[in-house]
């Protein structure tokens, strides 16, 4: 049986064992898959203890995905974007570094809202890791344009100049949040503002009729973000979506199927 586990610290709310399971029993995989707390000072011993036992790959989360850069002896292109990697494979040639967040995202929006990104005006508010990580995944879907908007403009302005090259010339823009001009089909809101029952101050006339709100936090009940959003005509997608996706996109990379993803939403949705 290969064994798969996330690290972490705190680990012991994550839900990942619970949906790696419940895709392995799906597709008929051999496999286990367990929580294991790092050290906030030993996660690159953490994981090659877990190596040592015979471990195939892992996912990794807060504090550790920085770290986990560093740690790899090779990134995919989507992990050297979004400077952060949420997924490890544990190869014959060393330790790969992969990043799913965004295709989690992307998948979420894409196929679970059913709303096409392509030609789409896309405004992302925030510009720190959780948003970095999604740019690249969103620019391959080609949207019309893409602005990121950020309390703090000249760390937006940084991503601008980081995915101009990566396929955003002319795309891409960035701005504080009372300068966004215009309506938007898709509004994601990265900022860490719904921990501490924040919306970030957007105008409401950025949603254009029928937009598509997504808050990438999740919990038993909507976002302050996607209240305001519902206030506004916004239909509404919170984080659990991008959850369910990034880890069925990490148990291809390692397992080499996709698992089928409705299911385990709804039954996540259901224990919130
Ligand atoms: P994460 O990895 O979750 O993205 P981060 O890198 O610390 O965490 O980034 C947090 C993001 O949330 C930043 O964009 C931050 O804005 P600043 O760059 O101006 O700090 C944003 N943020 C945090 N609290 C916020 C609030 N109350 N209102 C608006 N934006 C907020």
């Amino acid at each position: 049986m290969d064994r798969y586990c996330v690290f972490g610290n705190p680990i012991a709310h994550s839900k990942s064992p619970e949906i790696h399971a419940a895709y392995a029993v799906q597709t008929g995989q051999d496999i286990s898959y367990e929580r294991r707390l790092a050290p906030l000072d030993d996660f690159a011993g953490a994981v090659r203890a877990f190596i040592a036992e015979g471990g195939k790959g892992a996912n990794v989360t807060v504090p550790f995905k920085l770290e986990a850069v560093k740690l790899a002896q090779a990134l995919t292109i989507r992990a050297r974007a979004a400077g952060a990697v949420n997924t490890l494979v544990f190869s014959d040639d060393g330790i790969i570094g992969d990043n799913t967040d965004g295709a989690g995202l992307v998948a979420d929006i894409v196929q679970n809202a059913g709303v096409a990104i392509t030609g789409k005006r896309v405004l992302l508010l925030g510009a720190g890791g959780a948003v970095r990580g999604v740019v690249l995944p969103i620019l391959e879907h080609r949207p019309a344009k893409l602005v990121i908007a950020n309390r703090t403009v000249a760390k937006a302005e940084e991503l601008v100049e980081q995915f101009a090259a990566l396929g955003g010339e002319g795309v891409v823009s960035a701005c504080g949040f009372a300068e966004i001009e215009g309506q938007y089909d898709i509004i994601i809101n990265g900022t860490a503002a719904s921990l501490s029952a924040e919306v970030p101050p957007i105008a409401p006339t950025v949603f254009a009729p029928g937009a598509l709100a997504l808050d990438m936090m999740y919990g038993a009940a909507p976002t302050v973000f996607l209240q305001f959003a519902a206030q506004h005509g916004a239909q509404l997608r919170d984080g659990l979506g991008m959850l369910v996706e990034q880890a069925a996109e990490a148990f291809n990379l390692w397992r080499g199927v996709t698992p089928a993803t409705a299911d385990v939403l709804s039954s996540l949705r259901a224990k919130l």
